[in-house]
């Protein structure tokens, strides 16, 4: 009983420094995003072999946008690569994909896959694999505020009613539970508008692996650490 609560049940990955890994090689930033998706690979099944039940991974924030127009490209190139060569290990391994994020900003042909892949992976209780795009955790907040709003509004909903369980299940992904471990790879110190809602509670590892670099054996590092957590959620002891 003790030991199972011990392996986090959901991990949120943000994964940074695939440009600073290529910059180290004398590589161009996308060879640094391709081999970035082969962490990808990597962790997702670490976490099936761990029995970590949800995988939350950053792969592209709202503020990336702002990146210049060919390495978002390449971003998206990688992205529909991820996914056609990524569906049959979904398949065989019983995973959902689910993603949270302004998806409406994304490339049309991207959408249409990634609503395809949800949805054939929907009945799946292996595990679930949430992808970030387009994701702002401010965003978040503010698509749900408008929802409340527009409920509110119609007379569908008494403000005095709205709790932090009503914000909740405004979220993207209301079903999801809090991620209980948050790990940045490539040393950065910050949130970067990650799950600000959702990471109240979660154990935050930092390390200075760049995300390329970071395969099972890191992987298995933080679970290893998130194990000697003492998790208190504001009680004492
Ligand atoms: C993370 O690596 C991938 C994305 C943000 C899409 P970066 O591209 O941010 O790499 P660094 O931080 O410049 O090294
Ligand atoms: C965070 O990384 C976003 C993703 C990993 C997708 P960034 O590289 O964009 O974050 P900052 O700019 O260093 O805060
Ligand atoms: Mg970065």
């Amino acid at each position: 009983m003790a030991e199972r609560s011990k392996t986090p049940r959901h991990v949120a990955i943000i994964m940074d420094g695939n440009g600073r890994w290529a910059r180290k090689r004398g590589l161009p930033r996308a060879k640094g995003h391709e081999m970035g998706a082969e962490s990808v690979r990597a962790v997702v099944r670490a976490c099936r072999d761990a029995g970590v039940k949800y995988l939350t991974l950053y792969a592209f924030s709202v503020e990336n946008w702002i990146r210049p127009k060919e390495e978002i490209r390449g971003l998206m190139r990688l992205l529909r690569i991820f996914l056609s060569k990524h569906e049959k290990e979904l398949h065989d391994n019983k995973i959902r994909l689910r993603v949270i994020g302004r998806i409406a900003d994304l490339p049309k042909d991207i959408q249409k896959e990634l609503k395809r892949v949800g949805r054939e992976t929907e009945a799946y209780r292996g595990g679930t694999l949430v992808l970030a795009l387009s994701y702002g955790g401010r965003a978040e907040i503010v698509d749900a505020i408008r929802q409340l709003a527009g409920k509110v509004k119609k007379g569908e909903l008494d403000p005095r009613r709205i709790d932090e369980e009503t914000v909740a299940a405004h979220l993207y992904a209301p079903d999801i539970p809090d991620p209980d471990l948050m790990i940045r790879t490539s040393g950065e110190m910050r949130i970067s508008n990650f799950l600000l809602w959702q990471l109240s509670y979660a154990e935050l590892y930092v390390t200075d692996i760049l995300w390329p670099d970071f395969r099972e054996d890191a992987f298995k590092k933080a679970l290893k650490e998130y194990a000697h957590r003492h998790r208190r959620f504001g009680n004492i002891e």
